[in-house]
């Protein structure tokens, strides 16, 4: 009798409990906003574990903890659906919508105006899934739209897919969906795969229906895979109501998830405004969609409008341009850099992607071209996803033509044909041509030009490309011979413009010992780089001549950089350039030694300063606190000894404030600089 009793209480409790967690989950997964932390949430499903697994008899199919089955199943196997599950026609301009609203009011006689539920169309798979009673008894995919395969076992692990609706439920109730998976999750998954050294996965849609397509549920349960369900099937003991946007309101009710941006709006102009604001929001979605879908709302209007072939005459998916395309790549070429770095760049077939023309897409180094094999002649697909920077994802190995070509490191300078040197164990290759290689050469005085080097206004890179080609200008210091009859020769160059840029050059005369090691491109040297070695050293005479250890002793810079600053002051073409820039009358004032001793007022101090400030540039302030022994780096850490915040600061004030790190204004940098 007593076991009865327990037995009784257990089956009670593990009902009540069952209960519980449906309510909890329906509120997490479909209305979003949960009632219980997930700690509380995680008790609950520890207990009916605990209950279940004393009262084994005591597990229903439809219990929250057997989501999850324990073994594979040998295949797929094939389903019929009971009504197609069709595909929707596609729609690219505004005019192919008006056109689409324009048939549907021909159709329907006598309606003025026709009122459309629309919703995001999601870039997943297309999932059929069947309840009866209540109780989810099947889900299959679309396949070819009459058949496709049986995805239960897998469909049942994923955590928004109720396996028993809420409330009263029809007899049958056939609902379709798409499952898809979340950004996050994607790069997530990703993440673990080049930890574990295996192969990344291309884009969500591929993943997802990779997941969904296992064999072993247990491999699908940990996929971060989410559902919208979108229409109604095949019914039985449901009276639908008059609207689409209605049943899903109900499917709502049941506990099926529905896209929280459905929107019932009115005629093309609805539509057309509907679309770009989803388009505004795209990019902040947390999971990709391709389009919006239109609907006819009302159902009898859908009944009147029906099908041909095989798509509705009351829907269209209107799209937005596509995050990836297939192309052809038509060349692979090796651009040189400034450091004389050879990157692999694929030339392709133009192709409309992402809402601009490709044309180009690095392949950034070697590696990263025997990795995706990517070869002349391959059809590629070409990924462009917000503003990144255009990535080819993968070859189609099927459409690999028989005379695709394979590349290989150039053994010569593609533009100077100095030999090519590789480092074991580095990805990239250089040409070892150096300020000799035209490319070099320049990207090597766009740097010298650029703003925070000697910045030279005025000289773009369709002028420093023109100067190099016609064998003008060779090294930096050609620049300031430049006579105006020379410049005012140039293509696109009026007298007044040439005078200008004369006026320029001039003016870049008077610098920072900073700002000119910066300009010279040593490698690895970066701005903070060239201030620590202008402030430890104050006469470049002094560096010159310094050896690999006395470099080393500058805070901050270990043997890689020091070997590099020594090898660059090493060159007898180096020194000559440098010689030549001062003779032109390149020069700076002389700057107090910092030496080792620390002497400076602002010495051991770390500074970061953001916004804008009133009697100095930023970079003016950065160099008056190099000069006072002072350290300026990007980022606020713990490390940092002063925030000098300006007008409209960023974030960066607000990390400080968070870190407790002593916060200054202009006012407060100017005294300390006044030491
Ligand atoms: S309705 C008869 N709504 O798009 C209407 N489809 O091109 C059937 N899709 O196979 C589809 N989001 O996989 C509909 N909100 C949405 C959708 C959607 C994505 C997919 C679905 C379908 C394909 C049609």
């Amino acid at each position: 009798m007593a076991k009865r009793t327990a037995q009784a209480g257990a089956a009670a409790r593990a009902a009540e409990l069952r209960e519980q967690i449906t309510q909890h989950n329906y509120r997490y997964h479909v209305l979003d906003s949960p009632e219980i932390s997930d700690a509380a949430y995680d008790r609950l499903m520890v207990e009916l574990n605990g209950i279940e697994a004393e009262h084994p008899e005591l597990i229903t199919p439809d219990s929250p903890t057997q989501r999850v089955g324990a073994t594979p199943i040998g295949e797929l196997v094939a389903v019929v659906h009971s009504k197609p599950m069709l595909s929707l026609d596609n729609a690219f301009t505004d005019e192919d919508v008006t056109n689409f609203d324009r048939r549907v009011r021909e159709r329907l006689e006598d309606v003025a105006s026709v009122e459309y539920a629309a919703e995001p169309k999601l870039d997943g798979l297309a999932v059929s899934f069947r309840y009866e009673n209540g109780l989810l008894v099947q889900a299959a995919t679309r396949g070819d739209g009459l058949r496709g395969e049986d995805v239960t076992h897998n469909v049942r692990t994923i955590k928004t897919v109720p396996v028993r609706l809420r409330g009263e439920a029809p007899e049958l109730l056939e609902v379709r969906g798409e499952v898809f998976m979340t950004i996050a999750g994607f790069k997530a998954m990703n993440e673990q795969a080049l930890a574990r050294g295996e192969r990344t996965f291309v884009n969500p849609r591929n993943t997802a229906a990779g997941s969904i397509r296992q064999l072993d549920p247990r491999q699908t349960a940990n996929k971060p895979l989410d559902v919208f369900f979108y229409s109604v099937g095949e019914v039985r003991g449901w009276k639908l109501p008059a609207r689409h946007s209605e049943a899903l309101a109900q499917l709502r009710e049941w506990g099926l998830k529905v896209s929280p941006l459905l929107k019932v709006v009115q005629g093309a102009a609805g539509c057309l405004a509907y679309y770009r604001d989803i388009g505004a929001r795209r990019a902040k979605l947390p999971y990709e969609i391709d389009g919006v879908v239109y609907k006819v709302d009302q159902l009898a209007q859908q009944r009147e409008l029906g099908f041909v072939a095989r798509a509705p005459r009351w829907a269209l998916a209107h799209k937005f341009p596509a995050h990836e395309e297939n192309t052809i790549v038509r060349d692979i070429e090796f651009q040189v850099g400034r450091t004389g770095a050879l990157t692999p760049v694929a030339r392709l077939e133009p192709v409309f992607v992402g809402g601009v023309t490709v044309s180009n897409a690095t392949l950034h180094n070697m590696d990263e071209v025997q990795r995706k094999d990517v070869r002349i002649g391959d059809t590629v697909v070409l990924r462009r996803a917000g503003d990144v920077i255009p990535e080819i994802v993968k070859v189609i190995i099927e459409r690999r033509p028989g005379n695709a070509r394979a590349v290989e490191l150039p053994t010569q300078c593609p533009v100077c044909q100095s030999d090519v040197e590789k480092v074991a164990d580095e990805a990239v290759a250089r040409c070892t041509g150096g300020l000799f290689c035209p490319a070099q050469r320049k990207e090597a005085l766009r740097h010298f030009a650029s703003r925070r080097a000697l910045d030279i206004e005025g000289l773009g890179t369709k002028l420093i490309d023109q100067l190099v080609d016609t064998d003008q200008v060779h090294t930096p210091a050609d620049l300031y011979k430049l006579t105006l009859e020379q410049l005012t020769e140039l293509e696109r160059m009026g007298e007044k413009s040439a005078a200008k840029l004369l006026e320029a050059l001039n003016a870049s005369k008077t610098t920072t010992l900073g700002r000119f090691l910066y300009a010279l491109g040593i490698r690895d040297v970066g701005e903070a780089t060239a201030a620590a070695l202008a402030s430890y050293f104050g006469q470049l005479d002094k560096l010159v001549a310094a050896s690999e250890e006395q470099i080393q002793q500058v805070p901050d810079i270990g043997p890689v950089v020091a070997a590099h600053v020594r090898h660059f002051f090493a060159q007898a073409h180096n020194r000559e350039v440098i010689d030549a820039l001062r003779t032109q009358g390149v020069n700076w004032p002389a700057q107090p030694q910092r030496t080792q001793t620390g002497e400076g007022a602002l010495t051991g101090k770390t500074f970061v300063i953001t916004g804008t400030l009133d009697s100095m540039s930023r970079d003016e302030a950065g160099d008056r606190i190099t000069a006072a022994g002072g350290k300026v780096t990007g980022s606020v850490s713990k490390k940092t000894s002063y925030v000098v915040v300006g007008a409209e600061p960023g974030s960066k004030a607000q990390k400080a404030q968070e870190l407790g790190i002593e916060i200054l204004d202009e006012a407060g940098l100017l005294k300390l600089l006044a030491g």
